[in-house]
């Protein structure tokens, strides 16, 4: 209570509550950066990326500064969080950079590429004093947050089987990032770490995973997993990045008293496929999310059709309220390396053509 006076007080003499500097300004950042705005108590202050006319373009609406040097914004003492939208093999040594100067860091998922690198980003941060979030933010999205509470709640019963899937087109990304294998890991560690990470975060541990990929260069991946969680549950994890547009996500969780289940698609009555043009212009990609008219291949991002309980916006105003002190988050980085695991044994199961134990 006496937070929220002290807030409406800073908000309402000029004062911002947290200042933030977005550090890369492609699909996420642009995502980012709108949620921060609408949080109410945090300004934009500096838009970093190695494309200054890309950094300007975003920085421009919040009057924030564009800069291709990450070196101001982490020296500002006015600057107290750093939020990371940059591809995922460049995690490290941003978070660590930031972390190094003091601030709060909200890094995109997945936390990194490696499990030594996730750990020693984790330390940095503790030993330098500062919160880290990740944002795995399938936990905020409200079908998969009631599927949750059902299943803990114990109305489903005992959850034998559990069907997750998630497709949509190839990413098209920064210098095409995401079709490198060794910069992105590919379809398991990029996509379906989201569906890895709802599983713990619903069944504990997973103990085996077997798991088989297509990957091609033109690009495409598809890729499928069967686990077995310590706890007894089977699940089947579908991942695509060789679907059409609009993204889509199922899942299907079946216990001994019931079943529960959803598909994106169906919550959209009318669905228009279009031709669209692959683009790396990251306004286009923007209103491709949207669904608007210059619809390009960018990287398609899920939605959930409950906008007024908008996910990326929920996940950053959890974040700010743990650098407050208020409460811990929904996702602690130790729930991303976890998932992380998931996926990478997932990749190696796939890579052997055997099934694997997780640890
Ligand atoms: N939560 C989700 O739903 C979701 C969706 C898509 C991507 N992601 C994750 O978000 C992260 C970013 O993905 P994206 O699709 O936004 O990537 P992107 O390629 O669209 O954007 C990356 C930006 O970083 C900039 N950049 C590259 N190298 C740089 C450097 N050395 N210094 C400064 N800027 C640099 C590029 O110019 C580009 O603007 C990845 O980790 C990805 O896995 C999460």
């Amino acid at each position: 209570m006496e937070i929220d006076l002290i807030q409406t007080w800073i908000v309402k003499e000029g004062y911002w509550v947290h200042t933030v500097a977005i550090w890369g300004a492609g699909t996420m950042g642009r995502v980012h950066a709108k949620r921060y705005a609408m949080t109410g108590e945090a300004q934009l202050k500096y838009i970093i990326d190695n494309d200054l006319e890309k950094a300007t373009r975003l920085a421009q609406p919040f009057d924030a500064v564009a800069t291709v040097d990450p070196g101001p914004a982490v020296r500002d003492p006015q600057v107290d969080v750093i939020d990371v939208c940059l591809p995922t093999y460049l995690h490290r040594e941003s978070v660590e950079l930031a972390a190094g100067h003091g601030k709060h860091v909200f890094c995109e998922k997945p936390i990194a590429l490696t499990l030594d690198d996730a750990n020693a980003m984790i330390s940095t941060c503790k030993s330098n004093g500062v919160k880290l979030g990740i944002a795995h933010v399938v936990r905020y999205f409200p079908e998969y947050e009631m599927a949750r509470d059902m299943i803990a709640s114990g109305r489903l019963g005992r959850v034998g089987v559990v069907r997750l899937s998630r497709t949509g087109p190839f990413p098209g990304g920064w210098n095409d990032w995401y079709a490198d294998p060794q910069l992105s890991k590919g379809l398991f560690v990029d996509l379906s770490i989201h569906d890895f990470d709802f599983l713990n975060w619903c069944f504990g541990p997973v103990e085996r995973i077997c798991a088989r990929k297509v990957a091609t260069s033109r690009p495409l991946e598809y890729g499928l997993a069967t686990l077995r969680m310590e706890s007894g549950v089977i699940a089947h994890v579908e991942g695509s990045w060789a679907h059409p547009r609009p993204f889509s996500y199922k899942f299907e969780i079946s216990g001994s008293e019931g079943m529960i289940e959803c598909d994106s698609a169906k919550t959209k009555p009318l669905t228009l496929l279009t031709l669209a043009q692959p683009s790396s212009d990251c306004s286009k990609n923007e209103k491709a999310r949207e669904g608007g008219p210059e619809a390009g291949l960018g990287v398609a991002t899920s939605e959930s059709p409950l906008r007024e309980r908008d996910p990326y916006l929920r996940e950053i105003q959890d974040f700010l309220a743990y650098v407050r002190g208020e409460r811990l988050p929904r996702v602690l980085p130790e729930d991303a390396v976890a998932a992380l695991e998931v996926s990478l044994a997932a990749t190696r199961s796939a890579d052997l053509g055997e099934a694997v134990k997780v640890r």
